[in-house]
């Protein structure tokens, strides 16, 4: 290789190498943009959000029959009898704590039986204390709607025939 061809294989290289670079810079800069854009988009929306979180009123009026159906609603959900049970009765009717009647046990349901179903309704609703302990009101759930009681009474009762 001559100096004279050495010379012009360097040039070119360099020359190549120059060009590369360029594109290169020039790919980064597209790509770059690109991404500048989403991210714009994505901090407009967010802004938007915020702003809107902060001035939204801090109450809603509604006026109509709303509020009266929510609270009718919630007194008249009556549960399915045996999640009220484990929820609010098992912790003293599952292993017949403190004198409560055991659930499966028919011995120690007949005599409370045969006070009719309306007394064990009542006695489990509004709560009492019997010769072998206190009953709370609704088993201490004052959330449960009477139906919901009566449903974990006849679940209660089902169980220990
Ligand atoms: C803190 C414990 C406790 C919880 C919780 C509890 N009970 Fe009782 N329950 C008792 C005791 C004690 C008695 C028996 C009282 C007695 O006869 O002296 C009883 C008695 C009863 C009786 C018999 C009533 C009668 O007239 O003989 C029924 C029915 C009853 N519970 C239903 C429920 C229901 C339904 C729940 C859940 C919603 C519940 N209990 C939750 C303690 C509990």
């Amino acid at each position: 290789m001559t100096d004279n061809e050495f010379g012009r294989a360097f040039t070119t290289m360099i020359i190549l190498l120059i060009v590369m670079t360029f594109g290169l810079a020039f790919l980064g800069n597209l790509m770059a943009r690109d991404v500048d854009d989403k991210l714009d988009a994505e901090r407009e929306v967010s802004i938007q959000q915020v702003v809107a979180d902060r001035i939204a009123p801090a109450g809603e009026i509604t006026i109509g029959e709303a509020p009266a159906l929510a609270v009718a609603a919630v007194e008249d959900v009556v549960l399915p009898g045996d999640e009220v049970y484990n929820s609010s009765c098992a912790a003293c009717h599952g292993a017949g704590v403190a004198g409560a009647p055991k659930v499966g046990d028919a011995a120690g349901w007949t005599d409370r039986i045969a006070q009719g179903i309306e007394t064990l309704y009542a006695n489990a609703i509004n709560g009492f204390q019997g010769s072998a302990g206190i009953m709370p009101a609704k088993g201490g759930n004052a959330s449960l709607s009477d139906g919901s009681v009566q449903a974990a009474v006849d679940y209660m009762l089902e169980q220990s025939q």
